[in-house]
């Protein structure tokens, strides 16, 4: 479709294609505390038929929102034409375009060469050390094509899984898209992910391919990445190969056979490659994310309706020029935001893309602004931990920069906070830059919620409306909408294209953690807090359950005690998630010795982080550790992790009636006055 006629900034609001929900048509369908009728209705709803409703044929929001999306799809490239939009009759398991064949790596690549744009940048990648690399879609292309040409010389088929452990480097691009080009689901790993995290995830997925490099640089110094995934792939016989780019130059151990440098088998490969389609289900990626137990879950995506959605949202919510646009979104491939909006949005929309491998304060903490500056970035996508840290680092530093390229700016990963917000706005934006707080979940593959560039006035921490084409609610303990001014939990209403189609191999996990709570009405539980203002806007207020928001990183407090309890000196832990003026929440342990080692605490403590590090990964690594006598616990044994809450965030402790021994909170407080 042609591109909107309006720039940000231009003060002229202007109605999208689909009209997002107005305040009105959210109040006559929702507060007043019945289903919406279209709901009730939609084709193969959870409610068709419910309670003894007839099923009906749909009305005509569900039938606009399906051909919305029709339409939205209807920018790829098809192989085969789907016969549906939405087959939900498996609800919660959702079917998109059923019927249609796609390749998704033809779509972020090769049809962009064919319509003549080989010569655009696809990435400007700057390496931490300073080295740089320019690629265009037509080197994509052939990087791309010579990978898939690897990947099938070592037998590997459609279906197999393969596991990447990456920097931030071009091959882990190429890397994803050989995999989708071929039908090879890839389960990506941070590469700041432990050995045993790294294990759990192939696993998992039961991985026969793993990528991974011998090095990465980390704030300017070269550190082995080989060594530690050799320790996770001991113990992981599915791993038959370990294809092994050569980064930092380190010496890696060696297994002859089975691991092979990418210089020797992929460069050696003919650079051509024909893709075949696949079905629009197709398994496109497994992301494993945190819940509430201690196991994360490998949150499945596939491909038909996941590009769709990643197209048109990275379209959308960053208004995005494909022709004149410079995008630098600064998340790490290992999340879901990379995957996203790193490398299937913009690739599927031809944009030029910025990708930069380190620290932001490597060598200096202009980097990024230096970036910026240097490629003309247009649209800058980043998290409000990195605003905060800007903030502390002081605004002389983005001054000495001419950042007069940006356009528009995004926000992702927690609630931004007013004053982060503003100072973003000033320091960043020059006064005129919109900002797009985005708010999505690994789970919903891409964006939800977003104020779009230039339809929508400045609300400084709000992230306003569900975008269009998506519907979304904030309902109380029974699933009933919320009034203005209300709190009440996030829920997603409709289906949607990019959603999570199950977590690998666990169904009933799927249902358990996200279908349960409201099942009567059939909607999505996203886990997050969440209210309406006095226009009907959306704030977002943060987790319900039990995971920690950490730097915007999902990190669950089940997690994070299980490795504290692994350490021999720790009986018991409890962890709780602190807010954090730079982090967001920071990571607070309360931990039980073991009979005897009881005010040796210092030195446990330190030994306890970095064991913690170690058996997660550095985000893990809790801010604080207080040795404690006792835990407060309700009569049933549930820990309270309110009370530590209120110790970790140095407030009056709130009401402990409820505990089974309400001293307990005393001595804690006695037991760190006096080791204080
Ligand atoms: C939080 C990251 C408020 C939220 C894309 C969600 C946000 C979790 C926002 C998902 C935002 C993300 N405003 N909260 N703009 N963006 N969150 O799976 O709690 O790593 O449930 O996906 O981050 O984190 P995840």
């Amino acid at each position: 479709p042609p591109r909107p006629p309006w720039r940000p900034g231009d003060g002229r609001v202007v109605r999208l294609a689909a009209s997002r929900p107005s305040p009105t048509t959210r109040t006559s369908g929702g507060t007043s505390m019945t289903p919406r009728s279209d709901l009730r209705s939609a084709p193969g709803s959870p409610f068709a038929g419910a309670e003894g409703t007839p099923s009906r044929p749909p009305e005509p929001a569900a039938a606009e929102r399906l051909a919305f999306w029709a339409r939205e799809a209807g920018n790829l490239d098809w192989e085969t034409p789907w016969s549906q939009v939405l087959d939900w009759t498996d609800a919660p398991f959702a079917r998109w375009f059923t019927g249609g064949r796609l390749n998704v790596a033809h779509n972020c690549v090769d049809r962009h060469v064919e319509a003549g744009h080989g010569d655009q940048v696809a990435f400007h990648w700057e390496g931490e050390p300073g080295d740089t690399r320019t690629i265009t879609y037509a080197d994509l292309k052939r990087e791309v094509c010579k990978t898939a040409n690897a990947l099938l010389s070592l037998g590997l088929s459609t279906g197999d899984r393969v596991a990447i452990q990456l920097p931030m480097i071009p091959e882990a691009v190429f890397a994803m898209l050989a995999c989708a080009r071929l039908g090879l689901p890839h389960s990506v790993v941070f590469g700041g992910f432990s050995p045993a995290a790294l294990r759990s995830r192939i696993e998992d997925a039961g991985a026969r391919l793993l990528i991974t490099s011998d090095g990465q640089y980390r704030r300017g110094r070269a550190e082995p990445l080989k060594a530690n995934t050799d320790e996770a792939t001991r113990h992981t016989p599915s791993v038959e190969h370990v294809l092994v780019v050569r980064r930092t130059g380190t010496e890696v151990p060696w297994t002859e056979g089975r691991d092979l440098w990418w210089h020797d088998l992929v460069d050696a490969q003919p650079d051509e490659h024909r893709p075949e389609s696949f079905d629009a289900e197709h398994p496109l990626f497994i992301l494993y994310t945190s819940g509430t137990t201690g196991k994360p879950k490998g949150i499945l995506h596939t491909s038909g309706g996941y590009l769709t959605q990643v197209a048109y949202t990275h379209r959308t919510a960053f208004d995005l020029a494909p022709d004149t646009d410079v995008y630098w979104c600064t998340a790490d491939i290992g999340w879901i935001t990379g995957h996203s909006y790193i490398v299937y949005g913009p690739l599927a929309n031809r944009a030029t893309s910025v990708m930069y491998e380190g620290t932001p304060n490597t060598p200096h903490q202009g980097r990024h602004f230096e970036i910026i500056e240097r490629f003309g970035v247009s649209v800058y996508y980043t998290a409000p931990t990195l605003i905060r840290t800007f903030m502390k680092w002081g605004e002389h530093i983005p001054a000495r920069y001419d950042l007069s390229s940006i356009r528009v700016l995004g926000s992702v990963g927690e609630p931004i906070n007013p004053e982060a917000w503003r100072w973003y706005r000033t320091h960043l934006g020059a006064e005129r830059a919109p900002i797009v707080d985005t708010w999505w979940q690994t789970e919903t593959g891409a964006v939800m919620i977003a104020p779009v560039p230039g339809a929508a006035p400045a609300k400084p921490g709000s992230a306003q409306q569900p975008v269009p084409g998506i519907s979304a609610k904030v309902v109380d303990d029974q699933g009933a909408e919320v009034g203005r001014g209300e709190r009440g939990y996030l829920v997603l209403d409709q289906p949607w294209p990019s959603m999570l189609r199950g977590v690998w191999g666990d169904d009933e996990r799927y249902r358990e953690t996200y279908w349960a709570r409201f099942a009567h009405l059939g909607y999505y539980f996203a886990g997050d807090g969440a209210r309406y203002d006095e226009d009907g806007d959306i704030w977002l207020l943060g987790r319900v359950d039990d995971v920690m928001n950490v730097s915007g990183h999902r990190i669950s407090t089940a997690e994070v005690e299980s490795a504290l309890v692994s350490y021999p000196a720790v009986a018991e832990a409890a962890v709780v998630g602190a807010s954090d003026t730079t982090t967001g929440q920071a990571i607070v342990a309360f931990v039980i010795l073991r009979g005897g080692v009881v005010r040796s605490a210092g030195d446990v403590t330190a030994a306890l982080r970095e064991h913690v590090a170690r058996e997660i990964g550095p985000i893990a690594k809790p801010r604080q550790i207080m040795v404690v006598p006792e835990l407060p616990k309700t009569r049933s044994g549930k820990i309270m992790r309110r009370l530590l809450r209120d110790v970790a965030e140095k407030r009056e402790v709130g009401d402990v009636t409820t505990l089974a021994d309400s001293s307990v909170m005393d001595l804690i407080n006695a037991g760190l006055a006096d080791s204080r």
